[in-house]
């Protein structure tokens, strides 16, 4: 049994933060950021009391709205995200509460901005086994939590978002999660990390003055390896499917750099007009970027029954992969 996608949500905070707005606190320029990344701006939850849970769950508001269900009806909740509420417990479970959906069970799953790919993939073994019938997988980054916004070379770069999807079996073979191909490397792990606040350096006076509790990045280390991997995995769903650029409808990239988005459409021999683009908008939202992407499509009308998507990520970890759908 395949597992279809039958509703999609997101949600973006109100708060925008331009480049403009960061040319006022940093040594930087719209100029500098829109040709090197492609970003104009970025989305902030600006309340301190709300967090990553917040989001994710006026996700799964909307989307158990629009598909007419309740929340009792749901199986699986999984969350993907590298900004949870806390380290324990999880936001999923978080989540599960606001919506008070007491029939599932929930977990989070961290794979960077790989993690909306992973979850997806995962979700769909649970539809696939026919143990499950209704499964939510969430991607939601408050980034905003972990930048410093002191470092120009990171804070610039990210935003906070989150987006969703239904997963339900779908009625025939031929629609819905059709192939994945998912891989780690862990020996890209120091590249990019969040050092602190973990088991290895738990918080203390000494880890909040060296910024371990912020996001760390070799921007071109990762670049360089982000630019291989995703056109890489992407050519090798094309190659096993025996799909020519003419049979996909849209390319779903993740968000990080827009170089990177343009690398891999030329791999591919994707014109950029299908090729699924808002990092302009709300910068690297992490493991919101590809479901803010597809809900986007979807709200738009774009996604029709036989869509050929091909969903593409990498992140830290290293984590990348790429999926390959088939709208119902
Ligand atoms: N504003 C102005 N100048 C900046 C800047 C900013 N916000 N950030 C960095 N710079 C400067 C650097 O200090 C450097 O100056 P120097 O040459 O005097 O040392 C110069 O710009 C070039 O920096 P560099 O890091 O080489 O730029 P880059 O072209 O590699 O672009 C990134 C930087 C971060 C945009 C790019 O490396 C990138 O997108 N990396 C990958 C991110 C990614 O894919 N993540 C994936 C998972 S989330």
């Amino acid at each position: 049994m395949k597992a279809v996608i039958t509703s999609t949500a997101k949600y973006l905070p109100e708060n925008i933060l331009n480049n403009h707005d960061l040319e006022k606190i940093l040594d930087t320029s719209d100029e500098w950021i829109r040709t090197r990344t492609g970003i104009r701006e970025r989305r902030i939850l600006k309340d301190p009391e709300k967090a990553t849970s917040y989001m994710c769950s006026e996700v799964a508001r909307k989307i158990l709205e629009q598909r007419g269900i309740s929340a009792e009806d749901i199986d699986l909740i999984i969350v993907a995200t590298m900004s949870p509420d806390m380290l324990f417990p999880s936001t999923a479970c978080l989540v599960q509460r606001d919506i008070q959906a007491m029939n599932a069970w929930a977990f989070d799953l961290s794979g960077a901005c790989s993690g909306f790919l992973y979850a997806l993939n995962a979700g769909a073994q649970f539809i696939a086994a026919g143990t499950h019938k209704k499964v939510l997988v969430i991607g939601g980054e408050k980034m905003s939590a972990v930048m410093d916004y002191t470092d120009r070379s990171t804070c610039v770069l990210f935003g906070d978002g989150a987006a969703g999807v239904l997963l339900e079996p779908g009625a025939d073979e031929n629609h819905g999660l059709l192939d994945a191909r998912l891989y780690s490397d862990g020996r890209g792990c120091d590249n990019l990390s969040m050092p602190g606040g973990g088991s290895l350096h738990p918080t203390t006076h000494e880890t909040v003055d060296r910024k371990l509790h912020y996001l760390q990045q070799d921007g071109k280390q990762v670049f360089k390896s982000a630019v291989v991997a995703m056109a890489d995995v992407a050519v090798e769903i094309m190659n096993r499917n025996n799909l020519a650029a003419k049979d996909i409808d849209f390319l779903i990239p993740h968000q990080a750099n827009h170089r990177i988005i343009q690398a891999t459409a030329e791999r591919m021999g994707i014109d950029l007009e299908k090729v699924a683009i808002n990092i302009d908008r709300y910068g690297n939202t992490s493991a919101a970027t590809i479901p803010i992407c597809i809900a986007e499509l979807d709200e738009q009308g774009k996604l029709q029954t036989g869509s050929n998507l091909i969903l593409v990520s990498f992140g830290a970890g290293y984590t990348w992969g790429g999926i390959y759908l088939n709208w119902q």
